[in-house]
């Protein structure tokens, strides 16, 4: 089928009290490793690709892997762009012909996130294209520019109100306690997302899909691969499944996830290099990659998201 906006799936999520994964791509291997777990559960899912891997693969490169990818399945496929920064890359994106993007005006004073999200609302929603905003910082890194924990801010659920009011955003992305990347909470530290925050925003905006960033687990096996076989990642912690379970019993319909995928993959292709030091096929480590890929995305749609449509 063709490639579809977000607007029925994270609907359809809402009533049925599961997430749509929105897994970030890069390249075929990623895209194809995603699209097959999610075919194999029949699960709806969004690929999404951020500023970063379009500069990385091209926007054409990217738009045709995804449209090879929807064509050929009758699940929904969304293909999503990640934390757009500005009008000019949400336009283009949509021209493209991705079917969703994000504006992330989270760094904005409000006033001009409010006018900056509006403009592209304008523009997407009569191209039938669906649009997330973002309200409230969140700490780590994206695209290499790092936000401290001191510069990260909640959302305000008044404000989240009146955001969703005046831009006609058909989802939104909050800031509860999760951040980007592989260090999400410090040694030792107990990890906390407010969940009070989360339940306020839904009861100013009932019936309304909320979006959760930066909501890898980062399981310890996948950090454990990279470390024995030369790497190093000291320390890194994500997010408690049951915490993201628990979210999407709320209202949360969107779940992002980047680093889980990154570790995986870094890990089996350290773990082949290391114990095949002869072997120099790509073919051969990337197939292992594309593997790793597939069971990250199993084990998060039938443990976490609950969006396989069969058993
Ligand atoms: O939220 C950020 C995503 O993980 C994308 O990261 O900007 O390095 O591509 P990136
Ligand atoms: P993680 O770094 O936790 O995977 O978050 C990804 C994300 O939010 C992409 O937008
Ligand atoms: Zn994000």
């Amino acid at each position: 089928m063709p490639i579809v906006n977000t607007k029925e799936m994270l609907q359809k999520a809402y009533k049925e009290k599961y997430a749509v994964g929105a897994f970030n791509i890069c390249n075929m291997e990623t895209i194809q490793g995603i699209s097959c777990a999610a075919e194999d559960l029949y699960s709806p899912l969004i690929l999404q690709a951020s500023p970063g891997a379009i500069q990385y693969a091209g926007v054409d490169y990217l738009v045709n892997l995804v449209q090879v990818t929807a064509d050929k399945t009758p699940l929904p496929i969304a293909l999503h762009l990640d934390h757009g920064s500005d009008f000019e890359i949400c336009k283009k994106c949509i021209d493209k012909g991705f079917s969703s993007v994000m504006i992330d005006g989270s760094s904005l004073d409000y006033e001009e996130n409010v006018s900056m999200t509006k403009k592209v609302v304008d523009y997407a929603h009569s191209r039938n294209v669906t649009v997330e905003g973002e309200l409230g910082i969140l700490a780590g890194v994206e695209d290499n520019v790092k936000v401290s924990d001191a510069e990260a801010s909640y959302t305000d659920p008044a404000q989240a109100e009146d955001f969703v009011r005046k831009t006609g955003v058909d989802s939104l992305a909050v800031a509860i306690g999760t951040s980007h990347g592989a260090y999400k909470f410090k040694p030792g530290q107990i990890p906390k997302l407010r969940f009070d925050i989360l339940e306020k925003i839904e009861e100013r905006l009932p019936d309304f899909p909320i979006v959760l960033h930066g909501a890898s687990s980062v399981s310890v096996e996948s950090v454990d691969t990279i470390n024995k076989h030369g790497g190093d990642i000291p320390n890194a912690i994500g997010i408690p499944e049951d915490m993201l379970r628990k979210a999407v019993q709320m209202s949360v319909c969107k779940i992002n996830i980047d680093s889980d995928l990154r570790l995986a993959v870094t890990g089996q292709i350290r773990k082949y290099l290391d114990e095949n030091p002869a072997k120099f096929d790509p073919r051969k480590y990337l197939s292992y990659a594309r593997d790793a890929v597939y069971d990250v995305v199993f084990k998060k749609i039938t443990t976490v998201l609950g969006s396989a449509q069969k058993a």
